[in-house]
């Protein structure tokens, strides 16, 4: 397990929106602080969050997510997180896929077991707290609707795509979130546009910025023709390179990276827990 390398002089871990850490013990049963985990293709990461600030008051602890990336093998890993941050209470897990019932659907950068009734199971929350899961890409847009610029307020459509290891969508309406679209399955000339501009592909082919935009572009355009957004948010891995890339898109429409940036799966993750959103476990896993 490693530490998130976003440290500032004296070591300190600090989140996206300059926030020190609070090295206080958190009182049990205080319901500000949920931890949150964000399972991704590569890896697993996790931090406790102070929900009503929208901020990680811990180092996030990064975990590389196990090549057989099994529901046991993801399970282990957060209880993992879990422990070293000594944590029991609830918890929060953005998933790479869809949720349904108690299987994850649409997971390509997982395992196949995932599809299976009742892989959800494996992620009971450790020392029998509850756990919610929510879609990845959903928790970054409902970090977002809580903190960010398309708040309760806001009307009109705002399409948050995470471009990560595949790429995630979330559509937030007039102030809601609506959950589990899968934008990034799509397809254009070339392919499944998760399949040929994904942050990883941008790794793996080594794409430059305009060979990514070439590669994005259509996939913006028939967003914007056919559901006429009326903002974008990018999450994942890119929202860390947002000027290189995003800035070689024409588009109608302003974009912003997400407020949490990197860590906004982490962060919406924790709110999940509070909001009735995502799939809780109570019954269920
Ligand atoms: C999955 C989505 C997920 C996205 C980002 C896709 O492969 O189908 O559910 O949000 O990856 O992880």
């Amino acid at each position: 397990m490693s530490r998130d390398a976003e440290t500032d002089d004296s070591g300190d871990v600090r989140s996206r929106d300059g926030g020190g850490l609070d090295r206080r013990p958190h009182p049990p049963g205080d319901a500000s602080v949920r931890l949150g985990i964000d399972v991704g293709g590569t890896s697993i990461k996790g931090s406790i969050v102070d929900v009503e600030a929208g901020r990680l008051t811990r180092h996030v602890l990064v975990e590389p997510t196990p090549p057989t990336a099994t529901p046991g093998d993801v399970a282990a890993a957060t209880r993992r997180i879990a422990a070293a941050m000594q944590w029991t209470g609830p918890v929060g897990i953005a998933l790479p896929g869809m949720i349904s019932g108690s299987s994850l659907r649409h997971a390509p950068n997982l395992c196949a077991s995932w599809e299976q009734a009742d892989a959800l199971s494996w992620l009971r929350a450790p020392n029998g707290g509850n756990a919610v899961l929510i879609n990845d890409a959903d928790a970054v847009g409902l970090a977002e609707l809580v903190y960010g610029g398309a708040g309760l307020d806001d009307s009109g459509l705002t399409i948050v795509l995470t471009f990560g290891t595949g790429i995630g969508s979330a559509l937030l309406h007039n102030g809601s979130l609506i959950s589990d679209s899968e934008l990034g399955g799509l397809s254009g000339v070339a392919g499944r546009f998760e399949e040929v501009a994904s942050g990883r592909v941008i790794s793996t082919e080594a794409l430059t910025p305009v060979e990514w935009a070439g590669r994005a572009q259509p996939f913006f355009d028939e967003l914007q023709a056919i559901l006429n957004p009326s903002r974008w948010v990018v999450g994942g891995g890119l929202s860390d390179d947002f000027e290189r890339f995003l800035s070689k898109l024409e588009l109608s429409r302003p974009i912003s990276v997400a407020r949490g940036g990197m860590h906004a799966g982490i962060v919406g993750a924790a709110v999940a827990c509070g909001t009735g959103l995502g799939a809780g476990n109570s019954s269920s896993p």
